[in-house]
């Protein structure tokens, strides 16, 4: 197996983008990602698009091919391949585009991330939504996400000593560093009054508990990491690439607040990079809820099960913490385009590992971890990179 480089990254803003169209937000990201390599689109070799539901929120399916074609490369008839797991293809895809590489078969590949999900009514994104988790057990007897994620919410806090404060805290620090990444949708500060006065949702998830509707692109681009000086000084080696199932339904698991795919898969990528806890400087979770953000860094096996909501209390979650959790501002505040979600966090350690983040940048961050959930943790994807 060949080791593997992230050797460009682009990504749009995120949030309700009226103005551009599914393909314009694609093309954007791409290019954004083609000028980072200093590479021209003749070059790639395949490319990977994570999307969850173009079919609902587009009525546009067949998205490899549409985005080969607007990216200009359809005359070079490269395969492109749409990668669909829910909120997790982004993460597949860039799996996927990493395996690619790695087994020799190609050379340069492109992975990114689409969704354009404010087209529809609410109601109708709250439904195809609903299509991430078992529709005849769940979505048809009225479950929805939120609804799903209140119950891990309403389990969890009566098995383990979380305050309603310490639950709004992940959401005040994820608008914090929101505030301080130039792509978030939500760029301002919020007080654990602002989540604890806003509008119930289920019970007890409040408005500013969930993550939003969001249209949004990344992309990056990944190359042998013997060949990645070619296009960049800075290139980020992939460490480890960790993915996990477990049962679609809430219902067959083990135990609702653990996510086991997501102790598999953090379990695997420590395994593949050799590496501990101790060396990750960053994670990027997915916390499409405030509470699967506490499950998240207890699954990664960050702190015991029970204490992710004194840490985050605490400030060990923060910019300046000892594990800083979601810098980019997380699904919460920089917004959550499903299909997209898992690129952009590997856009954000990217962009940490090379310190070029700005306000939000750790002091010296040379290793970042992504964590990307489909459903309720029926996939996982888990990546660890590095500075080479
Ligand atoms: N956090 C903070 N503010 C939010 C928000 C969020 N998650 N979602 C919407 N808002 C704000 C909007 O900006 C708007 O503010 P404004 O009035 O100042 O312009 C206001 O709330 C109303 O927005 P609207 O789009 O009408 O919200 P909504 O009530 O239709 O939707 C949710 C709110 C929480 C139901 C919706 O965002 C949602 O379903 N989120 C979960 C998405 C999900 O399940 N993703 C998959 C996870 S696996």
């Amino acid at each position: 197996m060949r080791d593997v480089a992230i050797i460009g990254i682009g990504c749009t803003t995120f949030g309700e983008k009226w103005g551009s169209s599914f393909r314009d937000l694609f093309v954007e990201a791409g290019a954004l990602a083609l000028e980072d390599a200093q590479l021209s689109g003749e070059k790639i070799d395949a490319m990977y698009v994570g999307n969850m539901s173009a079919g609902r929120f587009i009525e546009q399916e067949h998205i490899g091919a549409l985005i080969a074609d607007y990216a200009g490369l359809a005359t070079h008839h490269i395969p492109s391949t749409r990668v669909e797991a829910a909120c997790a293809s982004g993460g597949l895809a860039f799996r996927q585009a990493m395996i690619a590489v790695a087994s020799g078969m190609e050379d340069i590949v492109v992975a990114a991330g689409v969704e354009k999900m404010t087209d529809v009514e609410p109601g109708a994104s709250t439904d195809t939504l609903t299509g991430a988790a078992d529709r005849e057990w769940e979505g048809f007897v009225g479950a929805t996400f939120p609804g799903l994620y209140a119950m891990i919410a309403t389990d969890y806090m009566h098995r383990y000593p979380l305050t309603r404060e310490q639950l709004a805290q992940v959401a005040v620090k994820n608008h914090y560093n929101g505030a301080r990444n130039p792509i978030a949708q939500f760029q301002q500060e919020i007080t654990i009054n602002t989540v604890l006065k806003s509008t119930m949702v289920a019970e007890p998830l409040r408005l500013f508990d969930c993550s939003p509707i969001t249209d949004g692109a990344a992309a990056v681009i990944v190359a042998p990491l013997e060949r990645a000086r070619e296009f960049t000084d800075t290139p980020i080696r992939i460490l480890a690439s960790a993915q996990a199932s477990d049962t679609i339904t809430l219902h067959d698991r083990r135990d609702i607040s653990t996510l086991d795919a997501s102790v598999a898969a953090g379990q695997r990528a420590f395994r593949m990079a050799k590496l501990t806890h101790k060396d990750i400087d960053l994670i990027e979770v997915h916390d499409c809820f405030s509470i699967a953000e506490i499950c998240a860094i207890e699954d990664l096996g960050f702190c015991k099960k029970g204490l992710a909501g004194r840490l985050t209390a605490e400030g060990e979650t923060a910019l300046n913490g000892r594990i800083p959790v979601n810098t980019s501002g997380g699904l919460k505040a920089c917004g959550h385009p499903v299909g997209a979600t898992g690129i952009k966090q590997v856009y954000e350690v990217v962009q940490q590992l090379r310190g070029e983040a700005g306000k939000r940048q750790i002091d010296g961050a040379t290793i970042g971890m992504t964590h990307n959930v489909g459903g309720t943790g029926a996939t996982v994807a888990v990546h660890i990179m590095g500075v080479d």
